[in-house]
């Protein structure tokens, strides 16, 4: 029972093995969702913190032993289940399930547990609702040191449906952070519909159910039973969206909100939306100065780059052949505007802030150039990447913060967007959506001839790799 299972990690702390849930990515080219299996046993070494432990792993696995105990469970008998973990798909297959968006200020702790038996979520359960509230001040805990420790913006993601766990989280915040209670009301039967199917489908609580109707069930039985308890937020700062996820019209309530932080909040959930559709990313065609190894400028595209820019043409137009609303986004530099110029049939919007990284008294210089001239400046770079500015010019921090509005533009979309963009920029959208921390945005690999399809939607964030130049 969950009870049980919780109890023995968090206050006996006297459990021996664990097996760990591990997130699966499908083998084949298709989206598919990270969804957890359990690998393991694995002798448990040490406790960490509140809310983690240190496993015994083997050291093939090269993955890092300490573990969230929602990741996970408590191990039945003595017989290895899955003693070895799956292969990672390719690099270029890979799809990630993304649950944050850090170093944009926003965290989100998700609440979700694997294998939950139903009566857990009923109100008249005092166990099954000590539980559930045991796990909540746990993962508040976890997140409140997160913040203590410099995050600005946590997002506590759980259901919170009654005063009285609202009241309790605010009691734990107290003196530490302010609150903000988000609400989302749907009244739209579809949509309601939609979303459960999604969720059984691709929960991880339901990885394990294989009968879909059974799955159906129970979810539905367990959205009645928080129906029952279910109090609107009154407490507090709060905002609440009101039939906003349709995109026709809906309502934005905000009560007792104020300052820059909370103001950015509400501009961002007034612009966001979970409506599926893709962004395609890619760096323009080769360019000549690519050839030449020089850096920033603003010229042509080469013959290759050239071949890139008719492949792209025919491969946008196939995808997006249903997709009348769909738009193209270049920066304001030739060689993303001549790479868009065999795509017809959808509009296209130049950016400036979608300009390459401006290398500054560096621009038209190669990489060997400026490590002779400026020895320096070169080393500089070297160190600090992602704070180093060109001089005259910008830095990567400098280039994420110029992105702000074409993010915010991105996600107010409905269609699917091309963007056509440069290397260093490329890096910090994509970090973006992917969920890639601050620090390693200037070392993403971003190749050339490569298109990054990045899937929005309900169900969270998950990518595609086409490569069409081999
Ligand atoms: O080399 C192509 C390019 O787009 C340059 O114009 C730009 O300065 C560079 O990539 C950015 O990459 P990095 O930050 O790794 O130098």
């Amino acid at each position: 029972m969950v009870v049980d299972r919780w109890r023995h990690y968090l206050e006996r702390g006297n459990a021996s093995t664990a097996e760990i849930g591990v997130g699966i990515c499908s083998e084949s080219n298709e989206v598919s969702k990270l969804s957890p299996r359990y690998y393991g046993p694995f002798t448990i070494l040490a406790k960490v913190g509140k809310v983690a432990y240190r496993l015994q792993l083997p050291e093939e696995f090269q993955i890092h032993p300490v573990f969230h105990i929602s990741l996970l469970k408590r191990a039945v008998g003595n017989e290895p289940m899955n003693p070895t973990l799956p292969s990672l798909p390719e690099e270029g297959n890979r799809v990630e399930e993304l649950e944050a968006i850090l170093d944009r200020g926003l965290c989100m702790i998700s609440m979700s547990l694997p294998d939950i038996e139903l009566h857990t979520f009923r109100g008249d359960n005092p166990e099954g609702m000590e539980a559930r509230n045991e796990v909540a001040a746990l993962a508040m805990d976890d997140m409140i040191a997160w913040m203590q420790e410099g995050g600005q913006v946590g997002i506590f993601d759980a259901t919170n449906s009654t005063s009285k766990r609202r009241n309790m989280l605010m009691k734990m915040a107290e003196g530490k952070c302010k609150i903000i209670f988000l609400e989302t009301i749907c009244n739209d039967e579809r949509i309601i519909e939609r979303n459960i199917r999604l969720k059984i489908q691709q929960s991880p609580d339901y990885a394990e159910e294989p009968d879909f109707e059974a799955g159906y069930r129970d979810f539905k039985k367990r959205l009645e039973n928080y129906e029952k308890v279910y109090e609107p937020v009154e407490e507090g700062s709060y905002i609440k969206m009101i039939d906003m996820v349709s995109g026709q019209g809906g309502q934005i309530q905000v009560n007792n909100i104020s300052g820059y932080l909370p103001g950015r909040i509400v501009f961002f959930l007034v612009n966001t939306h979970l409506t599926p559709r893709p962004i395609l990313l890619t760096r323009h065609g080769e360019s000549r100065d690519n050839v030449r190894g020089r850096i920033g400028g603003d010229s042509s595209l080469s013959d290759t780059g050239e071949t890139y820019a008719k492949k792209l043409a025919n491969f946008v137009e196939k995808r997006l052949k249903n997709e009348r609303a769909a738009s193209i986004w270049t920066s304001t530099l030739q060689r993303t505007i001549l790479t868009a110029n065999s795509i017809v049939g959808f509009p296209k919007i130049q950016w400036r802030a979608l300009d390459e990284i401006n290398a500054g008294v560096c621009d038209g210089m190669t990489y060997e150039e400026i490590k002779k001239n400026m020895p320096e400046e070169y080393e500089s770079r070297r160190k600090d990447k992602l704070r180093y500015r060109y001089p005259r010019g910008e830095s990567y921090l400098d280039v994420i913060q110029r992105l702000e509005p074409v993010i915010i533009e991105l996600e107010r979309q409905r269609a699917p967007v091309v963007v056509i963009s440069h290397q260093a920029v490329l890096r910090a959208l994509y970090a973006y959506f992917a969920d890639r921390p601050l620090k390693e945005v200037p070392h993403i690999e971003m190749p050339l001839h490569t298109i990054i399809e990045i899937q929005m939607g309900v169900t969270g964030v998950q990518e595609k790799r086409y490569k069409l130049m081999d």
